[in-house]
């Protein structure tokens, strides 16, 4: 028995693969990327950082979702609400990096891997940056490449969500 056109394309179309979603999280000032001290963080603005990353996203095969907020418990909030829809955290936490150990509790509460990242070496800078509550717990730390720390994240965050899906 014929069996419509539409019919037959629906029943014979392959099922595409769900794309990998992870998120980008930026925590106090970094929306004032681009005119925030930019000898120590760039001229790159936090929009123009997002479109960047979006396009590597898209050439790793990957939907990026962005957030940034200035306050502790908006950050917190997201963090909880990613579980079940992204894969993995992209982080720069700003200071709070230094001081929440809340944030580091909701990282962990999602149990999403993560890459921390900053744009100025912490390490370089004054001793109260040395100290991160979140990396220890993260996949890994990049730190100092400017806007370029970002694309470096992103590529290992997305290589090791791969190197998972293979196992
Ligand atoms: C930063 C470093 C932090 O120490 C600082 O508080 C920031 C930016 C960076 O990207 O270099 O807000 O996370």
């Amino acid at each position: 028995m014929p069996v419509r056109g539409r019919s037959v394309a629906r029943a014979t179309r392959v099922p595409r693969p769900r794309r990998l979603r992870v998120a980008l999280v930026n925590g106090p000032n970094l929306n004032l990327l681009g005119t925030r001290e930019p000898a120590l963080y760039g001229r790159a603005t936090l929009p123009a950082i997002e479109k960047t990353l979006r396009l590597l996203g898209r050439e790793l095969g990957v939907e990026l979702a962005a957030m940034q907020s200035n306050h502790e418990g908006a950050l917190i909030d997201y963090i909880q609400s990613l579980r079940g829809s992204c894969a993995g955290v992209l982080i720069n936490a700003g200071a709070l990096t230094h001081t929440s150990i809340a944030l580091r509790d909701a990282l962990l509460a999602v149990e999403l891997p993560f890459v921390e990242v900053h744009l100025s070496n912490v390490l370089a800078r004054e001793g109260f940056r040395a100290r991160s509550y979140l990396a220890d717990v993260a996949l890994g730390v990049i730190s100092g490449f400017g806007a370029a720390s970002y694309e470096l994240g992103l590529r290992a965050l997305v290589g090791h969500l791969r190197s998972l899906r293979r196992a």
